[in-house]
């Protein structure tokens, strides 16, 4: 692959200030391979918009959130709009480290599903913010990563069943559920809500951080499969219960480093 791996991460201010949850976000997601074509803005209040037309191969992860991450369990919200006719998908991403960790909470998708694939394995279904998520896992081997073009990583997923976009995610619950089913998370670095887009084109127009005024864009559909059957998801049933969680929303404050937005430049896998 032509990926390059680049990691520009900020240094910390000395000085921390309280991250209440839907402050604006002071992380920005900027990566993409030679053959992706796309157009991303960052606007004010939290905002950003990508416009996207890929040549085969094409690969990129745009979008902002938070960072550095020292208690990422908070609740993000975002709205927004996101259309695509190829394989993209709207997320919640991020990285850990020790172990090396590229996780997904996936919101939407064209007509690709990432858990879609042989070597990926479901680890049961969490249920958070009004919906149903598929856990699932991978392994990267030799793939690149925020660490190095040839490493070897975990990738891990949420998938939501029904996709929406705009709303809630509570970190939290997703992180609980992904390490009471054995998937273990490191030192998290930051999570931004991105859009990867792959194969075809597509726009979108997201604002995070913010709390909407109104109420949120949510049209659930199906998610699109061809490898995997659709996930078992029976809860309250003792085979999926150590991986289900509670959908309370909780008010957590973190604190937080560094007052000034910062860029983070590496790649996304597929
Ligand atoms: C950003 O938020 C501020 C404070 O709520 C508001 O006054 C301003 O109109 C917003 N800007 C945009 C472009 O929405
Ligand atoms: C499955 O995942 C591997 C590793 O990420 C990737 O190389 C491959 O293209 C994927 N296959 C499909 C059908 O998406
Ligand atoms: C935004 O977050 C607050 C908690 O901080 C929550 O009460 C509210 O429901 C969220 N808004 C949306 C639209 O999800
Ligand atoms: C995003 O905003 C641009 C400019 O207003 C618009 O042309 C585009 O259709 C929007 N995309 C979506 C998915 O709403």
């Amino acid at each position: 692959m032509f990926w390059r791996a680049t990691t520009i991460l900020a240094a910390i201010a000395a000085s921390t200030i309280s991250l209440v949850n839907g402050q604006a976000p002071n992380s920005i997601q900027n990566w993409k391979n030679d053959f992706a074509t796309v157009d991303f803005k960052t606007g004010s209040n939290g905002s950003f918009s990508a416009v996207w037309n890929n040549r085969f191969g094409g690969n990129f992860v745009v979008g902002r959130g938070y960072q550095p991450a020292r208690d990422m369990q908070v609740l993000v919200n975002y709205t927004g709009t996101f259309t695509t006719t190829g394989a993209a998908y709207l997320a919640l991403y991020g990285w850990t480290r020790n172990p090396l960790v590229e996780y997904y909470v996936i919101e939407s998708m064209g007509n690709h599903n990432p858990s879609d694939n042989k070597s990926a394995t479901q680890y049961g279904c969490l249920q958070s913010d009004g919906g149903t998520y598929e856990i699932w896992q991978k392994e990267r081997i030799n793939a690149p990563s925020i660490e190095g073009d040839k490493t070897n990583f975990q990738q891990y997923w949420s998938v939501r069943t029904s996709r929406h976009v705009g709303g809630t995610i509570n970190t939290g619950n997703h992180f609980r559920a992904w390490q009471a089913a054995g998937l273990k998370l490191g030192t998290q670095l930051y999570m931004d809500i991105v859009i990867e887009g792959q194969a075809g084109a597509g726009s979108a127009n997201i604002t995070v951080g913010t709390p909407p005024k109104t109420s949120v864009p949510n049209s659930p559909t199906p998610t699109f499969r061809s490898e995997h059957a659709p996930g078992t998801c029976n809860f309250g049933t003792t085979s999926t219960s150590r991986a289900t969680t509670t959908t309370s929303l909780r008010t957590t404050t973190t604190q937080r480093t560094t007052t000034t937005p910062t860029t983070t430049t590496k790649r996304g896998s597929a």
